[in-house]
Parts: C-alpha cells; sequence; structure tokens
C-alpha cells in the first residue's frame, strides 16, 4: 500500500545500512524519499540503486545542512518526514579517547542532529514526523562507550524536549533505539575479520534473542512510527529494538 505517496521523507546518513534500508522502505510505500551521507561514490551508488534523490551533506558542518534545506525547499518544496539516522561511534574506554574521537561523535551525532532539526523546522509540514536514531546504548552502561552512548543520549533527551515545542504544530518526535544491528558500522571499526567476529559473539552473547538485529526491522518501525494514520498520538517516545538488550 502506497501510504506515503505525496510525502516527501528526508533521511541522513541513507547510503548504508539502516539509513538505506529506511529509504528503500518509504520507496516502497510511495514516498519522494532524499537521502545524504559523507561519501560521495556510496551516496551515488545507493541513490541509483534506490531510485531516490541524494545531496551530499556532512553533518557536522552546518553550512553544509542549510545547503541541504534549500537544495530540498527548491526541489520538493516541504517534508512531511525528517529521520535523522547518520552516526558515527568508536568504542574506545576512556583512558584512550582522543579529542579527535570525542569531537567527531559530538558534532556529527549531537550537535549534526540538533542543527539537522532547527534548520529543516522551517520547511517541515505541519503535521511531519521527526525520528532520532539513537542507540540501545542509552540505557546500558557499556565500557568503552562513554562519548557514544553520552552522544545518544543528548539526542534522546533533545527529542523529548523538541516533541514538547513542536507540538502546537502536530509535528511528533520520537526516537528509535536499536540494540546491535548487522549494518556497514561494524566494517569501519577498522578491525581484522578475526577480532570482528569475537566482538559479534561476545555481542550477541549478551543480547536475551542471541541475535543481531536487521536494519529492514528497524526501517519498518521508522515507518510506523511516521504514519499518521496509527501513529499520530505517539510523540517524545523512545522505542528499543533490541532483543532486550537493555532489560
Ligand atoms: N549498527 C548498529 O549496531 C547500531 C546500533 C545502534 C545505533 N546505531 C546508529 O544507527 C545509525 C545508522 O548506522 P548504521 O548502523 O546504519 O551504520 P552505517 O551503515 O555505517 O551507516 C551510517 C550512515 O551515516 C552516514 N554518516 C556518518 N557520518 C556522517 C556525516 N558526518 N555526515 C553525513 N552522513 C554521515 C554514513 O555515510 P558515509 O558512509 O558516507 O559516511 C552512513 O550513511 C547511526 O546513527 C548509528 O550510530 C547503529
Amino acid at each position: 500500500m502506497e501510504t506515503f505517496s505525496n510525502k516527501v521523507v528526508v533521511i541522513t546518513g541513507g547510503n548504508s545500512g539502516i539509513g538505506y534500508a529506511t529509504a528503500k522502505e518509504f520507496k516502497a510505500l510511495g514516498a519522494t524519499v532524499v537521502i545524504t551521507g559523507k561519501r560521495e561514490d556510496a551516496l551515488q551508488k545507493a541513490s541509483n540503486e534506490l531510485g531516490v534523490q541524494a545531496k551530499l551533506t556532512d553533518q557536522s558542518n552546518l553550512q553544509q545542512i542549510d545547503e541541504l534545506v534549500a537544495a530540498v525547499k527548491d526541489s520538493l518544496g516541504k517534508v512531511d518526514v525528517l529521520f535523522i539516522n547518520a552516526g558515527v561511534a568508536f568504542f574506545v574506554p576512556v583512558e584512550f579517547t582522543s579529542e579527535e574521537q570525542f569531537d567527531t561523535m559530538m558534532n556529527v551525532n549531537f550537535k549534526g542532529s540538533f542543527f539537522t532539526l532547527q534548520k529543516f523546522l522551517p520547511i517541515l509540514n505541519d503535521g511531519a514526523s521527526v525520528v532520532f536514531l539513537t542507540s540501545g546504548n542509552t540505557a546500558l552502561a557499556m565500557e568503552s562507550s562513554s562519548v557514544y552512548s553520552a552522544s545518544k543520549s543528548a539526542v534522546g533527551h533533545l527529542a523529548k524536549i523538541a516533541a514538547k515545542e513542536l507540538a502546537p504544530r502536530q509535528i511528533r518526535v520520537n526516537t528509535v533505539n536499536p540494540g546491535p544491528t548487522e549494518t556497514e558500522m561494524q566494517s569501519k571499526f577498522g578491525m581484522d575479520e578475526g577480532t570482528l567476529s569475537g566482538m559479534k559473539t561476545q555481542i550477541i552473547n549478551q543480547v536475551p534473542l542471541r541475535k543481531m538485529g536487521a536494519p529492514g526491522d528497524v526501517a519498518k518501525m521508522v515507518a510506523y512510527l511516521s504514519d499518521n494514520t496509527v501513529a499520530s498520538f505517539i510523540t517524545g517516545g523512545e522505542f528499543f529494538i533490541d532483543g532486550g538488550m537493555a532489560l
């Protein structure tokens, strides 16, 4: 069913993983979709594969967010769904975290999410849906995740406050908090195959359902939360999709 026909959906970080799966889901539901990403070749490839529009945008760069908003406004007018998904993770103990790693996570995950929301506000339709992708880590105290978890927890709090501020315009704001999900993110940790597979086994052992999540499942949850025919009373919520890991 084309639930989102005539709707404009913007997804940050749509060239791989959860963002890619969500772009595919919304496209299948009839939406006009715009994805962003930082790597030009990956973005172009995803745009061609999915049949969606793409705009190269570094989420930590406020000028590029302005350019994204201007481009979307020029080509499509207003936005019905804003999925702020782009993020980066370095899992490092407090003792060894560099200033560069700290700044990158805070700038992409928190500052970038905040200003993406702020700059899109003038072109969000009343009744729009905003979904932030945070993490199951917000409910855990996992070693080596201090800055990543803090950056995502900050987004969680931002989402709740934005939900109240934007309610007069019937704009709903929610977060989706995935547990370990099978995406390209793991391959970006720079680990060899053996170390990566050991890390995955260790993580899966901490998940009550004993498996990793699928990006397509997260995509369906984002689509559900953005569908005003079923979710019009849902705002300020946090939705864990983590196999019970946060329990
Ligand atoms: N996979 C998991 O287990 C998991 C669990 C909980 C939460 N998350 C969160 O889920 C979100 C999506 O991650 P994923 O798992 O789908 O990983 P992914 O496949 O690595 O996707 C991350 C996306 O974010 C984009 N991105 C990264 N930095 C960016 C920047 N500065 N500007 C614009 N785009 C940027 C990437 O584009 P480029 O490749 O072009 O940089 C990519 O499209 C992230 O916020 C992540 O923190 C993931």
